[in-house]
């Protein structure tokens, strides 16, 4: 059973250098991160993703990395990732970290090497490259605000290089088998040291074909198969987690016959949560689930709300981006490539109950949920900061100096602290929100207690209901004799709801957050009144032969 141990858990994602500088840099760095673990383990959550801590000109905010099996120096050693493992290990927190391998820094050895050596050489044969940019013209740009071309030239190799991202992120060459060897190395160095899984970044672009839009290729499916083969041989318990930003038909594949990945990124999921809530109408999520396949016994969806990167609306119609940017990026400053770079809290207007009811959401959706750092707090974002950077600003723990991110110099930090009302620190930091009760952490920790108390969230199944209102969304999730009913009212208004409970007649609904009793399932459907935005989570309860389930 434990090897399914990421069903069951809860994901927070954290960005090294956000989180807490222990030496006065202005970054966050690796000690910084074991300072703070015990906040994490109070907070609930049992698994850390944690972003691209190695060697890099930090173009790409570590993405583009210029040594795998490293630490970036800036934010320690390997000997303080080791202890890191070790202290998360002790508390029961896993760490998932990132094996990003469609491409490497410009600056990476491979590359430096490859562009020097003659064509037609070994060393070369690390990319791809060509003497005709308009090889592949059937793959999109995905960084539209900064690239024109998926190929940039090299002067120094004397012929155009393949990138699928920025022009300073050449793609390596899968169908080089000394290629994939190298990456089974890199992968092989992380799960010795102990860590738990690794997201596998960008995987739709391992290949390219002509003729094709160069994603989610067969070749693309063999290479991962292999990796995963070598990932069973030589490791136990330690899973990959694909980002695959596609329809849920083209991730499906990445699941393969349980012999690819063991999670994936859920996608087009995440925009309809926030379509939803807007139109105050489940169908958006109705009809995504109900084109969501099933997946195989042993694997899983990854669901968030927000991630480092910008709210993505690749996986929506053209009508529904248009409403998407009209309803939560009216600015054009909160708009990148095809997204939102808006945290959760500014997108929701720091709305205390629209936030509850998405984090609701993402508790009992059918998946693992990943919470983004500072988004346990409502932290702000900064519009004004380039690229992807607003999301990326430092966590926000006391309202003293440096929020108690760093003891450095205020002009040291790496990003400006969020400082305007109503989500600058002084106001939105741990450190209060411990002090109050009533506070949006103080109530995260307790939706993710009780999330973790009963496994048919993470492993359960997921069935829809359907009663007329379309504002409320109803569903159930069962594991072996576990039923949970799951009521959420997408209405900023208070709303009816009569649900066909037949099947549970005699049975009592039991609310899991306050652990209250309800009224006892009878003949009629079962009548609940939400008000605005509230949800329920309720455990039905088998009636007692004594008569204390009544
Ligand atoms: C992934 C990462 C993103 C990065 C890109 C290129 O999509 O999530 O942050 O920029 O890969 O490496």
């Amino acid at each position: 059973m434990s090897s399914l141990w990421y069903k069951d858990a809860v994901i927070y994602q954290i960005h090294i250098k956000s989180y807490r500088d222990s030496n006065r840099d202005g970054y966050g760095d690796i000690p910084g991160l074991i300072e703070k673990l015990d906040y994490i383990e109070s907070l609930g959550v049992n698994c850390l993703w944690l972003l691209p801590f190695y060697p890099s000109p930090l173009r790409d905010d570590g993405y583009d990395i210029a040594e795998y099996e490293a630490i970036h120096p800036q934010y320690g050693a390997l000997a303080d990732f080791q202890r890191l493992l070790e202290e998360a290990h002790a508390r029961g927190i896993r760490i998932i970290t990132e094996l990003v391998i469609n491409h490497t820094s410009d600056q990476h050895p491979w590359f430096q090497r490859a562009r020097l050596a003659p064509k037609d050489s070994a060393e070369r044969a690390f990319y791809v490259w060509s003497d005709d940019p308009t090889r592949y013209g059937g793959a999109r740009i995905i960084f539209t605000d900064t690239e024109k071309s998926n190929w940039a030239w090299d002067p120094v190799a004397g012929q155009f290089y393949w990138h699928r991202f920025f022009s300073h992120q050449p793609d390596l060459n899968f169908d080089n088998p000394a290629v994939v060897e190298a990456v089974k190395d890199v992968m092989r160095f992380w799960f010795r040291m102990g860590v738990d899984g690794m997201r596998l970044d960008a995987i739709p672009y391992l290949v390219e074909r002509d003729g094709t839009n160069c994603e989610n290729l067969p070749a693309t499916h063999a290479v991962l198969k292999e990796l995963r083969r070598t990932l069973d041989e030589e490791f136990d318990g330690r899973i990959f987690l694909a980002e695959a930003n596609q329809w849920p038909s083209d991730v499906i594949p990445y699941f393969g016959d349980s012999d690819e990945c063991h999670m994936a990124f859920h996608f087009p999921l995440m925009p309809r949560m926030y379509m939803a809530l807007r139109q105050e109408d489940r169908s958006p999520i109705v009809e995504i689930l109900a084109q969501t396949p099933p997946l195989p016994n042993d694997c899983q969806w990854a669901i968030f709300l927000r991630n480092h990167d910008e709210l993505t609306l690749e996986m929506v119609t053209d009508l529904e981006r248009d409403y998407m940017y009209r309803e939560y990026a009216r600015d054009p400053r909160m708009r990148i490539n095809i997204g939102i770079r808006r945290r959760l809290a500014p997108l929701l207007d720091n709305g205390r109950r629209q936030i509850e009811l998405m984090n609701a959401l993402l508790m009992t959706m059918p998946g693992t949920p990943i919470i983004y750092y500072g988004d346990e707090i409502g932290m702000g974002d900064n519009i004004y900061l380039g690229d992807r950077n607003g999301v990326r600003t430092p966590m926000q723990w006391t309202p003293g100096w440096n929020a108690g991110f760093s003891e450095g110099d205020q002009q040291a930090l790496y990003y400006p602290l969020i400082v305007d009302p109503p989500y600058g620190y002084q106001a939105i930091n741990v450190a209060s929100e411990e002090r109050t009760q009533t506070s949006l952490l103080r109530w995260m920790r307790r939706i993710i207690k009780v999330r973790k108390q009963y496994h048919a969230f993470g492993r359960g199944r997921f069935e829809m209901l359907l009663p007329e209102n379309r504002r409320v969304l109803t569903y159930l999730r069962r594991h072996d004799d576990q039923v949970i009913l799951c009521v959420n009212n997408l209405s900023r208004f208070v709303q009816p709801v009569e649900i066909n409970l037949q099947r549970w007649k005699g049975w009592m609904p039991l609310e899991l957050i306050g652990n209250v009793r309800f009224p006892v399932i009878g003949d009629q459907p079962y009548f609940l009144s939400l008000g605005p935005h509230t949800f329920y989570w309720f455990l039905l309860v088998a009636p007692q032969p004594d008569g204390a389930g009544s």
